[in-house]
Parts: C-alpha cells; structure tokens; sequence
C-alpha cells in the first residue's frame, strides 16, 4: 500500500478546509490563538515504514492523548490494582462531567475521562512515576526529546476548577492517596505535553505491535496483553461521548485531546497521528475525524 499518496491525497483534500467548521479551544489562551487552518497526519507501522504530510512536524498540546501514555506508564508499574481504583466502562458523558462520580463513590468510569486520568495520576505518584518519569517515556517512545509548555501547564493550573472539584471529591471517597495539589500538578503537566504528529504516531508504535518499543529493538514498553487492554479501551472509551461515532464510521480505537490531536491504532499494523485544531462539539478534532473516516475506508484497514 502507498501510504505516502494515502495520506498526500487526504491532506490535498481536507487542507484547505481547515479551520472552515468548528471551533478551536478557548478555555485557555495558549490553545485559543492556535491557527484553525492548520493540518497534518503522520503515520508509523510496526515494521518501522513512515509517511507524512501537511503540518506533520509543527507540535501541539497534546492534551488527553497524553491519558495512553500516562495509563501505558501505570499498567508497567502499577499492574492489576490500577483498576481497584478506575473501571473500563464508557461513559456515554462528556469528558470533564461530574455526575456519574457521587453515583459511583467516587470511582471513575475509565481511565480516559478527565477524572480517571487524575485516578491514573494518583496511583503514578503513589509509585514514584512523576513528571520527569512521563517525559522520559515520551522521549524514549519518540526517540527526540518532549517537553511540557509551561504557559500550558500554568493556564490548565489557574483555570482547571473542574478538575480541582473532581479531584476534590475523589479525594473525599478516599480514591486518591496523594495530596490533591500534587495529582493535579501531574495531570496539569500531562495535558501541556508538545508533540508533533510526527512524534506521536512514531510514540503509539507499541500499540501495534503487542507492547514492543517503537524504536528500541527487543524493548517492551508493556506486555501484549496490556497493549491490547489500551486498544479496548481507546475503541470503547477514547473519543468520551463520540466513542460509538468513533467505532461506527472509523473502526479504530482512537485517543483524542481537546488541542485537535487524534491517535488511531491499526492493530498488528500501524499507528497514525492527525491533527487539526479545530473542534466540533464533543471536544474532538473535526477534520481529524474525517481524515481518519478517508484512511480508514482508502485503506481497508479498520478491525470491523
Ligand atoms: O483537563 C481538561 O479538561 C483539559 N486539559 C482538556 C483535556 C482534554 O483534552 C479532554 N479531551 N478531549
């Protein structure tokens, strides 16, 4: 397959739509004075072949794509009790709503809303897995060094009241051990992480590859097992309230963040990365979305 024209051809098409429809992020102003007409796509498979296009190298915050990865770094040095604490059930809300946590006592539905990612975060610290253990997974994930913006950070920090309220209540049901502050410092940083699609679809390469190091020959990032369990989750929880759209016109499990990144997985096959800012109003990127749609029916690859 020529994955190079795939993507070439997706990118000449929905380019010069970027930023027509949706709306780009304002809740911040590091993420509201991002240009909407921007587009890129990258993608990476398990034998190491690349291709990319359009604005593949320009990085951006990578916001809850960064829930994989912080969840990939907790089933390793968590394991099995990480879901004591996080269920594996879709939400069906969006992912910054609160009204399933006082029903549940406090125990987030899944790993990828908002407060299983502040969950996931708690039970890092609590196994001396911090930031600086996040951005080194990241680097070795990419093979070039990841950093946090920390304007980002700082903005998520002074206006995330939300997140402060559900990490307050968690705390309340004695589903967090660590202090409140330091939990939100973590999932503040996660959010703020700057990757290019580049980057990210090399990043996600374990995940088609039962667990194997992108770029690092005979490394494991995690067990096949685990790899799949992501996969499963992404499908099924990845996209919030969109997850079944998501399943119903992509067929891929897809992680996506409020900054218009969207990892998409092919199993035993690839990983792609596509980003475009502008959102619709599930907080998923638009054109992303569509891009992958064009992918997926171009290419055949879907799991269904
Ligand atoms: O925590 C928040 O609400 C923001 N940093 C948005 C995170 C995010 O990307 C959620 N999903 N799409």
């Amino acid at each position: 397959m020529d994955f190079q024209r795939i993507l070439d051809d997706i990118t000449a098409e929905l380019r010069p739509r970027a930023g027509q429809a949706g709306a780009v992020a304002t809740y911040i102003p590091a993420l509201a004075r991002v240009p909407a007409d921007r587009f890129g796509i990258a993608l990476h498979t398990g034998d190491g072949e690349r291709a990319a296009a359009g604005d593949c190298d320009e990085p951006f915050s990578i916001q809850s794509v960064s829930k994989v990865f912080s969840l990939t770094l907790a089933m390793r040095h968590v394991g099995e009790a990480l879901w004591q604490r996080i269920g594996r059930e879709p939400s069906g809300d969006p992912f910054n709503s609160l009204v399933q946590l006082e029903h549940e006592q406090g125990q987030p539905r899944n790993p990828f809303i908002n407060a299983g990612a502040i969950a996931v975060a708690d039970r890092l610290l609590s196994h001396g897995q911090g930031k600086p253990a996040l951005l080194a997974l990241m680097t070795s994930l990419c093979g070039e060094a990841v950093h946090f913006d920390d304007e980002v950070a700082a903005s998520e920090a002074a206006t995330g009241f939300r997140n402060v309220a559900m990490a307050n209540f968690m705390k309340s049901f004695g589903k967090l051990d660590q202090p409140v502050a330091e939990v939100l410092d973590l999932y503040f940083h996660q959010c703020a992480i700057r990757m290019s699609c580049r980057q990210l679809a090399c990043a996600a390469g374990y995940l088609c590859r039962d667990g194997a190091h992108p770029v690092e020959p005979g490394v494991a990032v995690i067990t096949e097992r685990q790899a799949r369990r992501i996969n499963a989750l992404m499908l099924t929880c990845g996209t919030y309230d969109a997850a079944g759209e998501f399943a119903f016109r992509i067929g891929l499990p897809c992680k996506s963040g409020v900054g218009g990144g969207i990892v998409a997985v092919v199993p035993d096959r690839l990983t792609l990365c596509v980003w475009s800012p502008a959102l619709d109003r599930t907080g998923n990127s638009l054109l992303g979305m569509q891009a992958l749609e064009m992918f997926a029916s171009r290419t055949g690859l879907s799991i269904f």
